[in-house]
């Protein structure tokens, strides 16, 4: 694979984390997970995470100029002059504007991998989402159960979840997608850097089928 900006893009649930954190492993480049930065912000009471707080749990998004600076400060370190991934970042059309800005400065060529599963699937997807504080494996409850009720399989964490995987929260994060995000299928289309697969299948098949997209891209 070429020196790729990767941006992993679907609606909350699609399985954006899940397949990021396995391409990144293939390819050996950052995974850079928006969410992920930001709950870290939260945790650790910085003033970042002060702003955003309240918003991630609402499941809102946090303002555009917010973000845009965390990515450009991200994606500037040393580790990404090999390629990256985007998880979660662009969510607007700004947001994608302003990459567009830092990727013709960086000469990166970029790569879209959207990720489609059926509407029904993604409440489902998120209700039974449970997360290793220690080590970061995502698991679901219903789908994907760790072996040991609510431990990790790795490590024997008990596993977390999340503050905006309630109902309410989810339906405003699915409503934020639908409204701001999901322009960006047609503006990604548009310039033919978007390459759509099914997620509806189990998470090998899927990495199975993106690394081997990304191999000859
Ligand atoms: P973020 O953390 O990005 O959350 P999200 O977009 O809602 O996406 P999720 O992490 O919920 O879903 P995912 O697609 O990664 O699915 P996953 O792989 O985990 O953002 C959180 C908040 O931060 C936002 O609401 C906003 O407030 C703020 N924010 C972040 N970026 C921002 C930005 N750029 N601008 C503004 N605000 C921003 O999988 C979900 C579940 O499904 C798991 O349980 C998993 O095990 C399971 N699963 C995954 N794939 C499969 C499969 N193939 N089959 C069966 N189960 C599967
Ligand atoms: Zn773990």
């Amino acid at each position: 694979m070429k020196s790729h900006a990767l941006v992993f893009l679907g609606a909350p649930g699609a399985g954006k984390g899940t397949q990021a954190h396995k391409v990144a492993e293939a390819f050996g480049i950052p995974h850079i997970s928006t969410g992920e930065i930001l709950r870290q912000a939260v945790a650790s009471g910085s003033a970042l995470g002060q702003a955003a707080k309240e918003k991630m749990e609402a499941g809102e998004l946090v303002p555009d100029e917010v973000m845009c600076r965390i990515v450009a400060d991200r994606i500037g370190q040393a580790d990404c002059a090999k390629g990256f991934i985007l998880d979660g970042f662009p969510r607007t059309v700004a947001q994608a504007r302003f990459l567009d800005g830092l990727l013709d400065q960086g000469g990166q060529p970029l790569q879209v991998l959207n990720l489609q599963v059926k509407p029904e699937l993604l409440m489902k997807r998120l209700r039974g989402r449970r997360t290793c504080p220690v080590c970061g494996t995502t698991y679901n409850l219903e789908l994907n159960p760790p072996a040991r009720n609510s431990v990790c399989d790795r490590d024997g964490a008990r596993l977390i979840a999340r503050a905006d995987d309630n109902e309410e929260a989810i339906r405003h994060r699915l409503a934020a997608y639908e409204r701001d995000t999901s322009p960006l299928i047609d503006y990604y289309k548009r310039r033919g850097v978007l390459h759509s697969v099914d997620g509806n299948r189990d998470p090998e098949a899927i990495a199975q089928e993106l690394v081997r997209f990304l191999r000859d891209a």
